[in-house]
């Protein structure tokens, strides 16, 4: 029964968020990786409004969400219909992709059909697009009818939002903003992108929960690994993912990794620190014991060394732990591996950006 009530609340509380959407409004939702901050992807001055949210860079490129219509059978979707708006020329390989893995938190880059409003685009001849999992935003894009953009629902730069009231401490000023809740994230770190649009292969441009074995495993498909870095790091390129710069997910606190065993030299770079620290340890370590320095109260927070549990929980961990006002706050470097790509390579960049000087984020 309560079941029911729930449901039916949600319902109501999406056709709401549905008509938001159609008079040109924002509405975040939850996705099974992160929250999103959607907008109606054919409306040029809704677009406009996640910009200004978000105090992003116009020539960033959004993320087109899409989903099948009701009670589908997974198999049966017919995917080619439904990209077909957006996208010219779907692959045969784009296809089997597509076919393994949506929906799901995966989003690819295709050619991108003459209607697609260049706000989405950033300019550029290319979209990317995703069909996510979560049911609530299955929900509302079924009920919209469409395609609704949505980057992570988080000022520029900032660690992604993982629960609705995340996005609400995102955007305080905000006081209208609707906010679907649909609970934590599952994934907890944003898709996969895999860019499509050249003929000859597919290339990865962020590393997510989907890595580019299972991709091959179940498609036959290589994904190549390179080209992202010199790509979009080398100042003259246009930021195809903003989530490339050097500084992004960042905490205010200031953000360290430590190779195993070495905490005390993460701390050696910070000699100043006469007092708190928060130190992430495995939970298969055995406690830092007597590693501290005399000067400095550690706290210990154990966090998961399995990496798929370590990704569900990573923008929890750094949110908290901005909060709580520690000085520096230190986490283990992930483990070699593919499967840890993603979580690494959200961790560096947060590293990279964290801090209260605002030094490292003058490209944000
Ligand atoms: O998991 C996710 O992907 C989340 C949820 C909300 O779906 N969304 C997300 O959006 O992470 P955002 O905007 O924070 O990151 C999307 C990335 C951006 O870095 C953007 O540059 C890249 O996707 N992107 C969008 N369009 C692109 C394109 N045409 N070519 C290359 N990269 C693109
Ligand atoms: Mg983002």
């Amino acid at each position: 029964m309560s079941t029911n009530s729930t449901a039916l609340q949600s319902s109501a509380v999406i056709n709401e968020a549905v008509q938001t959407l159609r008079d040109g409004g924002l509405v975040a939702f939850p996705t099974e990786t992160v929250y999103g901050l959607g907008a109606d992807a054919r409306n040029p001055d809704a677009i406009k409004k996640i910009f200004t949210a978000k105090g992003r860079p116009s020539h960033h490129p959004l993320i087109v969400h899409l989903s099948a219509p009701e009670k589908y059978d997974v198999a049966q979707i017919d995917w080619a219909a439904l990209v077909s708006p957006w996208v010219r020329d779907l692959s045969e390989e784009a296809l089997q992709i597509i076919n393994a893995f949506w929906p799901g938190p995966l989003t690819l880059v295709f050619k991108k059909d003459k209607s697609v409003l260049n706000e989405i685009t950033g300019g550029q001849d290319t979209v990317a697009i995703r069909a996510p999992a979560h049911p609530m935003a299955q929900e509302l894009l079924r009920k919209f009818k469409g395609g609704v953009v949505a980057p992570s629902a988080n000022c520029f730069g900032k660690v992604s939002p993982t629960s609705a009231a995340d996005v609400r401490s995102e955007f305080v000023g905000m006081l209208d903003l609707m906010v679907l809740d649909g609970g934590d994230c599952e994934v907890g770190i944003e898709s996969t992108i895999v860019d499509l649009s050249s003929a000859n292969h597919a290339l990865l441009l962020r590393p997510g929960a989907i890595t580019p074995s299972e991709i091959f495993t179940k498609t036959g498909i290589k994904v190549s690994q390179t080209g992202e870095n010199e790509a979009n790091n080398s100042g003259t390129n246009i930021p195809r993912v903003s989530g490339s710069l050097r500084a992004h997910y960042a905490p205010t606190t200031p953000l360290r990794l430590y190779a195993p065993g070495r905490v005390l030299d993460a701390l050696s770079e910070f000699p100043d620190i006469k007092s708190r620290v928060a130190v992430a340890v495995w939970d298969s370590d055995s406690s830092l014991g007597e590693d501290g320095h005399p000067s400095v109260y550690f706290e210990e927070v154990t966090v998961p060394s399995d990496s798929a549990a370590f990704a569900s929980r990573l923008y929890r961990f750094l949110r908290d732990l901005d909060q709580q006002g520690w000085d520096l706050i230190l986490f283990p470097e992930p483990p070699a591996g593919e499967e840890w790509d993603g979580v690494r390579d959200r961790l560096q960049r947060a590293c990279f950006g964290s801090g209260p000087s605002s030094s490292n984020h003058a490209s944000n």
